[in-house]
C-alpha cells in the first residue's frame, strides 16, 4: 500500500478547500456592516460556532436557521460542523444574500440564503413587509437550532414579539434559540464601557413610548439603529411565544459590568417545551 506524504496532501487545493477564501466578503462589502478588520470577522464567527454548540446543542446534525445572516459571518464556520446537518439564512439586504447565494451556497448546498424584503430603517429603509409581520418562510417544526447574532440589537417591541412567534412557529419541540441582546438590566449609565462601547452610539437614554423603562434606544431620531431590552420584556413576548428562558442569561462586554463575559452582547436562551403526552 502507498501513503501518500503528509505534504502532499498540503497542496495549494486542499488549503483553498480548508480556508475557501472565496467564500469571505469582499472588504469593500464587510464594510457596509460596519466591519473593517477581517481579523474580527473570523474572531467573531468562531466565537459564536462555540456559544451555538455550548448554549443552542448545536451538533453535526442539527438543522439550523439564522435570522439577520449578513454575510455569512457565522455560516463560515459552520459548514464544517454541520457536516450532515442544514442552515438556512436570511437576511433583509439583498447584496449581502446575493453574495452568499452566488459563491457559499454552490460550494456548500446543505446551506441555504433567502433574501426577505423587510423593511429595517437602518438595513432596508425601503423594504416591502414591516417586521412585525413578516412571517419565516419555512414549514412548522423545521429547526432544531434558531440563532440571531446583533438582530435583535436592531428590532422594535413589535417586531420582536413577531420573530418570537415565528421562532417558535418553526422550531422543533424541545429546539432552542440563541439570541443576543443589550439587556438594559446590565446597563449603567455613567459607568465607563469598555472598546467602541463607550461611544454614545451605546448609550441607551431614548425611552420608547409604552414601553416605561422596558425598551430603549441609543438614537431618538432613528430607534432601530441600536436598541436594548429589559429581561422582564424578552420574557413576556417569549412567554406570549411559547417560549420559556432555558438559563439564566450569559453577561456580555459591552456593559461592562461583568468580570467575566462571553460574546460582546449578552446571551439569551430560549427554549420551546417539548410536547407533553396525553395521558
Ligand atoms: C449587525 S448585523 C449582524 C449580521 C450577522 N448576524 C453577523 O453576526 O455577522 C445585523 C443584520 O441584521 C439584518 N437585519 C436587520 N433587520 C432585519 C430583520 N427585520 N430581519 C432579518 N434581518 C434583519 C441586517 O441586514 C444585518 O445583516
Amino acid at each position: 500500500m502507498t501513503v501518500a506524504p503528509a505534504q502532499e496532501t498540503n497542496t495549494s487545493n486542499s488549503y483553498e478547500i480548508a480556508y475557501e477564501p472565496n467564500l469571505v466578503p469582499p472588504l469593500s462589502l464587510m464594510a457596509t456592516e460596519g466591519i473593517t478588520v477581517l481579523e474580527d470577522w473570523f474572531r467573531w464567527g468562531e466565537e459564536w460556532s462555540m456559544i451555538l454548540r455550548m448554549y443552542g446543542a448545536m451538533n453535526i446534525n442539527s438543522s439550523v436557521l439564522e435570522i439577520g445572516c449578513g454575510l455569512g459571518r457565522i455560516a463560515f464556520p459552520l459548514r464544517y460542523l454541520l457536516l450532515k446537518g442544514s442552515y438556512e439564512g436570511f437576511d433583509v439586504v439583498q447584496e449581502k444574500i446575493d453574495f452568499l447565494a452566488r459563491h457559499f451556497q454552490p460550494a456548500h448546498p446543505n446551506f441555504r440564503f433567502t433574501w426577505a424584503n423587510v423593511r429595517n430603517a437602518e438595513y432596508n429603509p425601503t423594504g416591502a413587509t414591516m417586521a412585525a409581520d413578516f412571517r419565516f418562510p419555512y414549514p412548522r417544526s423545521s429547526f432544531d437550532l434558531i440563532f440571531a447574532a446583533s438582530l435583535f440589537t436592531h428590532l422594535l417591541p413589535d417586531a420582536i414579539a413577531n420573530y418570537f412567534q415565528q421562532a417558535a412557529r418553526v422550531l422543533k419541540p424541545g429546539g432552542r434559540c440563541v439570541f443576543s441582546f443589550f439587556l438594559l438590566d446590565y446597563y449603567r449609565p455613567g459607568q465607563p464601557r469598555p472598546s467602541v462601547f463607550g461611544r454614545s452610539y451605546f448609550d441607551f437614554v431614548h425611552p420608547y413610548e409604552g414601553y416605561d423603562d422596558t425598551f430603549a434606544s441609543a438614537s431618538a431620531d432613528m430607534p432601530e439603529q441600536m436598541t436594548a431590552c429589559r429581561l422582564s420584556l424578552i420574557e413576556q413576548l417569549a412567554a406570549d411565544a411559547g417560549l420559556v428562558l432555558a438559563q439564566a442569561p450569559v453577561p456580555g462586554l459591552w456593559s461592562g459590568s461583568f468580570d467575566h463575559w462571553i460574546c460582546a452582547q449578552d446571551l439569551v436562551v430560549l427554549q420551546k417545551p417539548k410536547l407533553l403526552l396525553e395521558s
